[in-house]
């Protein structure tokens, strides 16, 4: 299978933290791949390395077939990002936000108008498209940030932490929305805290203390979690075993 993201190898300190320390991660195309693992992990380090916007202490990692340089973006409108932290421009309009970002990827101008209008509407945004991004709520930004992430209609979708704090029903949708463009052919990578999510992914890798320590399909954990205690165990049970008692 193709790989649309291959690390070999990261590392990546800050001062005494090994916050990456040797990981190996294939995402393949048109997989959902959730990355998961206890607050500290290394979850956003990693990423962010994928996306080329940190550098890195060793290790190699290849986007969409291309090499990514360290520290640099290489392969603006064919990935998409989500940051943890969401990067809005509160004294901009949402359709300015989003104006902002197309330029920023280098979409051609006459283009942009036509997608925003498009994202705006899958998004449930059309509304606000005047309205300051500060003044929004909690759930209306982070539909502002995913559409932000798809605007330029990437293949590679890296999502930290997209459904943070939504209510239930907006989760759903943005699981609605993620298996949509898994079934168009993009490839999702992204990192919950939410284990019911974690069994909606196609894989789920689980990172702690900067290692990819295991990974699988949902089934696939939760069989070996199921081995060692019994019984079935539900996603987050395999998340406790795993962040307690370890493997390997
Ligand atoms: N720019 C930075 N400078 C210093 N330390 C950092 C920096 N970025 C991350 N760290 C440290 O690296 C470790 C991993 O952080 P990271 O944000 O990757 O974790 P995470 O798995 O995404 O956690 P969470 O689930 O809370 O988002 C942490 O100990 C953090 O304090
Ligand atoms: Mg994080």
């Amino acid at each position: 299978m193709e790989a649309a993201v291959e690390v070999q190898g990261a590392v990546k300190s800050f001062g005494l933290v090994r916050a990456v320390d040797g990981v190996d991660l294939r995402v393949f195309r048109g997989e959902i791949y959730g990355l998961v693992g206890p607050s500290g992990a290394g979850k956003t380090t990693l990423i962010r390395m994928i996306c080329g916007l940190l550098g890195r202490d060793a290790g190699e990692v290849r986007v969409l077939g291309h090499p990514i340089p360290e520290g640099k973006r290489h392969v603006e409108g064919r990935l998409g990002y989500m940051p943890q932290e969401r990067a809005l421009y509160r004294d901009l309009t949402v359709e300015e936000n989003l104006l902002f970002f197309g330029q920023l990827n280098g979409m051609p101008r006459g283009e942009i108008r036509d997608r925003i209008a498009e994202i705006l509407e899958f998004m449930r945004l059309s509304h606000l498209a005047v309205h300051l991004a500060g003044n929004l709520s909690g759930g209306e930004k982070q539909r502002l940030s995913l559409a932000c992430a798809l605007l330029s209609k990437p293949e590679l979708l890296v999502l930290d932490e997209p459904t943070v704090g939504l209510d239930p029903a907006l989760r759903q949708e943005f699981w609605e929305h993620f298996h949509e463009l898994k079934d168009e052919g993009h490839t999702i990578l992204l990192t919950t805290h939410y284990l019911e999510e974690a069994g909606r992914c196609s894989r789920v890798g689980f990172m702690r203390a900067g290692r990819l320590q295991v990974e699988g399909l949902p089934a696939e954990l939760q069989a070996r979690v199921a081995q060692a205690v019994g019984g079935t165990p539900s996603m987050e049970e395999v998340f406790l075993f795993f962040a307690r008692k370890g493997v390997e």
